[in-house]
């Protein structure tokens, strides 16, 4: 936690975004998982990004949230239906500066406002402790198959507060 980032804005997602939220999305899998994940499941888990179409129509379908630092993504995070975090990746370069927090803050609140009364992710084991500190509790181990390579996540969930929706 060096240096401190100027405060980021969230934004919509816009199609014009997509080639920046692949770069993201790839940098994050590379840079910051090294810990719980070998160089083939990673390789593996980044495969998403690489038809850039698909990958467009998979922000485009869900309620998909953008960090901004001076106008640049640097992290985005989406909402798949009303009770479920599908992605969240978070630029390498302002990693551990609050961004992923300001992000699932607010698809808390989105979800809230729409009604839900809990929220799941099937978290990396890279980003289990991020959100057992913010109430996820793991709910179900699971091990997924993608391109070849086995891909260990945990199935949380958290409680949304009848007020979720309201609070700042
Ligand atoms: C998980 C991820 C989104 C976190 O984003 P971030 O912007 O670095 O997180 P924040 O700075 O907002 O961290 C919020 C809190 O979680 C903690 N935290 C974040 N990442 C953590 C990690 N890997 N391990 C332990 N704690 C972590 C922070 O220390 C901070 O704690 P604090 O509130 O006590 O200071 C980011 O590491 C990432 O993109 N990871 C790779 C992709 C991934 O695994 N995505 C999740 C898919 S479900």
């Amino acid at each position: 936690m060096g240096q401190s980032l100027p405060k980021p804005a969230l934004r919509p997602y816009l199609a014009s975004d997509t080639a920046m939220l692949a770069q993201i999305f790839v940098a994050a899998i590379h840079e910051l998982t090294g810990d719980d994940y070998n160089e083939a499941q990673q390789q593996a888990w980044a495969v998403a990004a690489e038809d850039e179409d698909a990958f467009g129509n998979r922000l485009a379908g869900e309620l998909t949230l953008i960090a901004t630092v001076q106008n640049s993504p640097v992290g985005f995070a989406s909402l798949r239906g009303n009770e479920t975090i599908d992605m969240l990746y978070v630029h390498p370069s302002v990693a551990g500066q609050g961004v992923g927090a300001m992000l699932v803050d607010a698809l808390e609140r989105l979800a809230g406002a729409r009604g839900a009364k809990t929220l799941s992710v099937d978290a990396s084991d890279t980003a289990i402790d991020f959100f057992r500190k913010r109430g996820y509790v793991a709910r179900q181990r699971n091990s997924v198959p993608r391109h070849g390579e086995w891909l260990a996540n945990t199935t949380m969930q958290k409680q949304l507060s009848p007020s979720a929706g309201a609070s700042s």
